[in-house]
């Protein structure tokens, strides 16, 4: 099998390509990637050389360059977007035109190409938020109502995905996932920013009063969790993937990884909350369970101990991404 991964130079798109060359080496992979500051082909190093795998530059929202990339492929798997909610909220065009014009330029190509399966990676956070101490659930009959620029963004990809299996029957899956943190995350989200910092001396910033709860995901369950799709995922479904903790508050995370890193709560420093910050996310996964075998099998505090040991091995990685462009960012995100 042909597969167009885009977005395979970030966090999960990467992660996805490597555990792809593990469980089927015997696959082609396509890496579609506009190399925005949040890609980096150094996560790819360890498979750059396989005959199986050819990177190609490349922008969704481009009709030229994703009719090229998408000749001889058989299916897509669509990470490539804007991801980060702070920065859709400073800005939220790239995340309209690389989130919604950008899936429905490939949406449109992959069906002029007969493509077999077009697999789009979503997010729970297009299901708004949930009371805090409540036990209600995202599940896949949860009505949308999407409440920053980015999950507005993701929200109306969903919609086209969907819009073309019903008006075209084009052979589209959706999986909508929770928070995931692994190896290899741009450390402007929470889990590698604030291991990051404390690494540097630096202080772990908590938005608002912390207590804002996340269903944390390790980045190879959800890779698993596509992969199971592709193979026993019904056309036109959506599964809804996370699941993983129950109600770890942001303030709790800092203060584990604090503890992971020999330091005490002083690291952890209070800054202006996030406008429109949703309180709280949580997804039941009983549909991936029951219908694909899918659940989670990395638990929170081992994982995130493994994540914190990566970080500390990978200094090299993390000081080059965070000295870039990134620096600017940081000092405009949390001037006080
Ligand atoms: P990321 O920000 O780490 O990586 C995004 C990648 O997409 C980068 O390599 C970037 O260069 C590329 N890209 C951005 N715009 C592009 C464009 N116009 N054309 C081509 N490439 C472009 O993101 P991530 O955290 O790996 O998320 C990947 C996908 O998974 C996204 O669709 C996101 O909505 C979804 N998702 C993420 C999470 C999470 O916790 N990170 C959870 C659920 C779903
Ligand atoms: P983030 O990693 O940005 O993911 P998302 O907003 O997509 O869930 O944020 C996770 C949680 O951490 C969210 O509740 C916002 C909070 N947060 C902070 O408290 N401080 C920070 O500096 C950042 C980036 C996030």
């Amino acid at each position: 099998m042909r597969l167009l991964v885009t977005g395979g130079a970030g966090f999960i798109g990467s992660n996805f390509i490597l555990y792809w060359f593990k469980n089927h080496p015997e696959d082609q992979v396509v890496n579609f990637d506009a190399l925005t500051y949040a890609g980096n082909l150094e996560n790819l190093i360890s498979i750059e050389k396989n005959p199986n795998y050819r990177f190609v530059k490349g922008d969704i929202a481009n009709v030229n360059e994703v009719n090229s990339a998408m000749e001889g492929v058989d299916a897509v798997v669509h990470f490539a977007a804007e991801t980060h909610v702070d920065r859709s909220i400073s800005g939220p065009a790239p995340f309209v035109m690389s989130n919604v014009l950008g899936t429905q330029v490939l949406l449109d190509s992959a069906r002029k190409n007969n493509i077999k399966r077009f697999h789009h990676v979503s997010t729970d956070e297009v299901f708004g938020q949930l009371e805090l101490d409540s036990d209600e659930k995202f599940n896949e009959s949860t009505c949308y109502d999407p409440r920053s620029p980015y999950s507005a963004s993701k929200a109306s990809s969903d919609h086209l995905v969907r819009a073309y299996f019903h008006t075209y029957n084009f052979p589209v899956t959706i999986t909508n996932c929770s928070n995931n943190f692994g190896p290899y995350q741009f450390p402007e989200k929470i889990i590698p920013l604030a291991i990051t910092n404390v690494l540097e001396e630096k202080k772990i910033p908590i938005y608002g009063d912390g207590l804002y709860v996340r269903d944390w995901l390790y980045v190879e369950d959800h890779c698993r969790g596509i992969d199971l799709v592709l193979s026993r995922g019904k056309i036109g479904e959506t599964y809804c993937l996370g699941g993983m903790t129950e109600d770890i508050n942001n303030l709790e995370v800092a203060k584990k990884i604090a503890g992971l890193l020999g330091k005490d709560e002083t690291v952890i420093e209070f800054v202006k909350d996030r406008p429109g910050h949703d309180r709280r996310y949580a997804v039941d996964f009983s549909k991936a369970k029951n219908e694909l075998g899918w659940e989670p099998r990395h638990t929170f505090e081992e994982w995130l101990k493994t994540t914190v040991e990566w970080y500390k091995t990978n200094e090299a990685w993390w000081k080059k991404v965070k000295s870039g462009e990134y620096k600017k960012y940081y000092e405009e995100q949390y001037k006080k």
